[in-house]
């Protein structure tokens, strides 16, 4: 393949959005940050220049690396931050990954700014698996925050506070019609009647799931995290933080203009939540001569704040292409087999005096919350460094009750404490995780776990706790799709599988930034395989070293 470079400068910079002038880090002066353009195959150096007033890394979320962890970029898992005044080349390789993907910054909430758009095309001399479109579109949906985000996680996290809500939503750096002081501003596409447009759709939002939408305009999805699907045609979609989305839109209606809207969408039970966000807009205009109406009209297909079926709706139509160019390889005999808890859960506190002590809310996976080390855990592998992980992550929840029920209030089922415990992997070992919501804390929400370094098959995913005997009889191993990305349902499970055979660090976490605060994470530390071909490579000679120790949000 190709090789491409791209040269990044962080720096804070002045954007002045819902009547606030806020200064916010950027890449290259633009919200969202620019779009990085391959084929297939190809591989991309991005260095990295800090101008900011913090560390920061870069993560190419979705992108496999093979063999590469050294500039995977989560801080604490396979880098020290990328200090004030200094820079760091990424190496970006591109493998198998086809579609739309996306970069964002892996430190604390950084990446609510800090991120754009991959768009990794077939390669050369080849084409899509479906009619080419027209013409090809960018939308990022971000999240906006009021008053200085670094500042305000920080101060939640010095006084145990919940962490930041955003104020806002935003569609390729706009809040659009709805919100304040934005009119004038919002995002506009000027399209042709009759063409068809390839929309690459990226949820950037720190902490919710979005559903999206076209006024009178159908929707086919033909892609999802750099891989592709059988086309849905649908009018909306559903789409959770992290993910990316192909979809296509024939401009095939009345010469006007109408609304590109998107809402966000909560798996939160209608008598826990409270929080809902203005509707986020965007205008697709056809071009021509006509007499405009005064105002757009909205998309009546976009589901409700807490339309938990509309949402599952469409996830349960995702199915890979599953063709003789795009197969499906899904493992069949497993040799690990992983049935992990995802909860939210009070930290146990062994000098607490006080009986409310025990409330600090963190979040679990098997009842351990993550606290990054002080150097990564990469270079702690690498160079055989004891003491900065442990590699005890439990395979198995501490015991076995009734996970979905809303009346966990048992101490030892509540209380977890906090470790950096990894799981280790031999090379080629062929995995199977089944992810279980529970109803710990009354905190059942959907949590879309996300896994770097690979990509996995969604297998089954179902209400209710996991039945071994029942509930893997209906796995799918025909065209499962294949996602970097997917929720664990509210109270229910989820069931992925993986081949083992990209050696390295890889982190895996919730993709909600709250969660992952919390603790929400873990890392697979891969072992090499048995030739050069299949070991990790030799790391660049100018990996940066931790400096400032790291703090735990939790005092
Ligand atoms: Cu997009 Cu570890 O994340
Ligand atoms: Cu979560």
């Amino acid at each position: 393949g190709a090789v491409h470079y791209y040269e990044f400068v962080l720096k804070e910079k002045n954007f002045t959005k819902l009547c606030n002038t806020e200064s916010i880090l950027v890449v290259n002066d633009s919200f969202p940050g620019p779009v990085i353009r391959v084929h297939k195959g190809d591989t991309v150096y991005v260095n990295v220049h800090n101008q900011g007033y913090y560390g920061v890394t870069i993560h190419w979320h979705g992108v496999k690396q093979p063999r590469n962890p050294w500039s995977d970029g989560p801080e604490y898992i396979t880098q020290c931050p990328i200090e004030p005044g200094s820079n760091f080349t990424y190496e970006v390789i591109f493998s198998d990954e086809e579609g739309t993907l996306w970069w964002h910054a892996h430190s604390d909430w950084t990446r609510a700014t800090v991120h754009g758009a991959i768009v990794i095309l077939p390669p050369v001399g080849s084409t899509y698996p479906f009619a080419k479109a027209d013409e090809e579109e960018i939308v990022v949906i971000a999240a906006w925050y009021d008053g200085n985000l670094k500042e305000l996680v920080d101060e939640d996290i010095a006084t145990g506070e919940d962490l930041p809500h955003s104020v806002a939503n935003t569609i390729n750096g706009e809040p659009g019609d709805f919100c304040p002081c934005s009119k004038g501003t919002t995002y506009r596409w000027m399209v042709d009647y009759g063409k068809t447009y390839l929309f690459r759709v990226v949820n950037a939002v720190m902490n919710a799931e979005l559903f999206f939408a076209v006024a009178e305009h159908n929707l086919t999805v033909v892609g999802m995290d750099g891989h592709y699907i059988k086309p849905i045609s649908t009018e909306y979609i559903m789409i959770s933080p992290g993910q990316t989305m192909d979809v296509l839109l024939t401009a095939n209606q009345p010469l006007g203009h109408y609304y590109l809207a998107t809402r966000q969408y909560s798996s939160e039970d209608a008598s826990v939540t409270g929080f809902d966000h203005v509707n986020t807009t965007a205008i697709l205009q056809y071009k021509g001569n006509y007499t405009i109406p005064s105002s757009p009209s909205f998309p009546s297909a976009l589901p409700l704040y807490l339309d938990f079926m509309a949402a599952l709706t469409f996830t349960s139509r995702i199915r890979s292409l599953a063709n003789k160019e795009h197969p499906v390889n899904v493992p069949l005999n497993i040799t690990e087999r992983m049935y992990i808890t995802v909860s939210m859960n009070s930290l146990y506190c062994p000098t607490c005096t006080k009986a409310n002590d025990n409330e600090t809310l963190v979040s679990t996976l098997n009842n351990i919350s993550w606290v990054n080390p002080s150097t990564d855990v990469l270079h702690a592998y690498y160079r055989n460094i004891s003491g900065v992980y442990t590699t005890d992550f439990p395979n198995y929840p501490p015991s076995f009750y009734n996970f979905t029920n809303d009346e966990l209030t048992d101490e030892s089922i509540v209380l977890t404490r906090q470790g950096t415990k990894v799981k280790v992997l031999n090379y080629g070992e062929t995995v199977e995780i089944v992810f279980q919501g529970t109803g710990v804390l009354k905190g059942s929400v959907n949590h879309p776990m996300h896994l770097h370094g690979y990509s996995f098959y969604i297998i089954g995913t179902g209400f209710g706790n996991f039945d071994n005997e029942t509930d893997p009889k209906g796995f799918n191993v025909v065209d499962p799709p294949e996602l970097n990305t997917f929720g664990v349902p509210k109270k229910g499970w989820l069931a992925i599988r993986f081949v083992a055979n990209n050696p390295g660090v890889w982190f895996w976490h919730c993709h909600f930034d709250r969660h992952m605060s919390w603790g929400m994470n873990t890392a697979f530390i891969v072992k090499n395989g048995p030739t050069s071909e299949t070991s990790i490579r030799e790391p660049p000679d100018y990996m940066p070293s931790c400096k400032v120790p790291v703090k735990s949000w939790i005092q």
